[in-house]
């Protein structure tokens, strides 16, 4: 099989980002992503924008990657695209063109759950980059799923805690709205974070019972504790928008972190791998080296271009399923709630 010579070309379009990319046995040739500016005027994702925006990108995004891979579409091994999860209207433009390039080029059809991908991006080849033995743990963390995956092998795993309501991303998201951040504020809190006092404000560690999260809760109580104390003082928030952020992004990895120690106590397992958007956040990041160094973890942090949205992941996906020979036909539909 290592002698082959196996490209995919991945597709990703499941909220607000136009991806496309090619691999060539497992390793990246080209990453193409473009991001919607138009939802950040609304303070979030606007699904029929993005529907419509994914339309005028989908055509020069794979353009661009088949052109940077520096190969020609005959070269192309199987399409590999994001099913699920995802809104609906915008998971629609990306499999209907993937069907289409499949069925013009003659290729195979891979279908990629779009978590699954977030965890497989760990296995890009990369140079300096050790990848995780199986099993390991991915804790994928993202603007849509907050999960703890128990992953026995490329396809085989289990979800073991999950959000009961709000992902971790949306408890960045919406707190950062409350500080009159823009979207997407996650990246924000974790930028003025670094130059505030963690312990400044301390917020609730909400109890919720086994390896299950709840961040509802969380976004209500930085709403009252922000309400009060601009009561008190109007100008609160912006004297104290960097020890605010920081507390907010202390708790959130806290909350995290808690659920990872316990789930490392109960399945045994002490490799642990992050994934999805809120990866790219320097606070869990520094938890997991730091938790290497105090636990005995090993821990696996991916490239920040491989934590949000991209298609290198779908590619990659892509590249194992093809070494199954798992291909999907033409009757496949998008599935906006896509469990594996
Ligand atoms: O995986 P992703 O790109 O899209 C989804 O599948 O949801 O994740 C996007 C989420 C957003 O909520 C964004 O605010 C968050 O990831 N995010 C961050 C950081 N970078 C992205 N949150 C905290 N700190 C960051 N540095
Ligand atoms: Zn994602």
């Amino acid at each position: 099989m290592a002698s082959q010579n196996i490209y995919i070309l991945g597709i990703e379009s499941s909220c607000d980002d136009t991806a496309a990319a090619v691999i060539h046995n497992g390793k990246i040739l080209s990453n193409i992503v473009a991001t919607q500016e138009v939802h950040q005027q609304y303070g979030g994702v606007v699904p029929e924008l993005a529907s419509r925006a994914h339309q005028q990108n989908i055509v020069p995004v794979i353009h661009q990657a088949i052109a940077r891979a520096n190969i020609g579409k005959k070269d192309i091994s199987a399409i590999a695209f994001t099913r699920g999860p995802g809104l609906m209207g915008s998971l629609l433009v990306g499999t209907s063109f993937a069907k289409s390039l499949s069925l013009g080029l003659g290729v195979p059809l891979i279908e990629v759950n779009h978590m699954q991908a977030h965890i497989l991006a760990h296995f890009i080849e990369e140079e300096n980059y050790k990848k995780p033995d199986f099993p390991f743990l991915a804790l994928t963390i993202s603007g849509g799923h907050t999960q703890i995956v128990k992953v026995s092998n490329y396809f085989e795993m289990e979800v073991i805690g999950e959000t009961t309501d709000d992902a971790v991303g949306e408890a960045f998201d919406k707190s950062a709205k409350i500080l009159g951040l823009p979207y997407p504020g996650g990246p924000l809190i974790d930028k003025y974070a670094k130059e505030g006092n963690p312990k400044a404000f301390p917020f609730p560690n909400p109890k919720v019972p086994d390896l299950n999260f709840s961040f509802s809760g969380f976004k209500t109580s930085v709403l009252y504790f922000v309400q009060k104390q601009t009561k008190e003082n109007p100008d609160f928030i912006d004297e104290n928008l960097k020890d605010i952020c920081a507390s907010i992004q202390f708790s959130i990895v806290r909350i995290l972190m808690d659920k990872l120690k316990k789930a490392v106590k109960q399945t045994g397992i002490n490799q642990i791998a992050i994934a999805g958007g809120v990866s790219a956040n320097s606070g869990i990041r520094n938890a997991l080296v730091e938790a290497e160094k105090k636990y005995g973890w090993n821990c696996f942090i991916p490239k920040f271009e491989y934590t949000t949205d991209n298609a290198a992941m779908i590619a990659i996906a892509g590249h194992y399923k093809y070494l199954n020979r798992d291909f999907s036909d033409f009757s496949t539909t998008a599935q906006a709630r896509y469990k594996f």
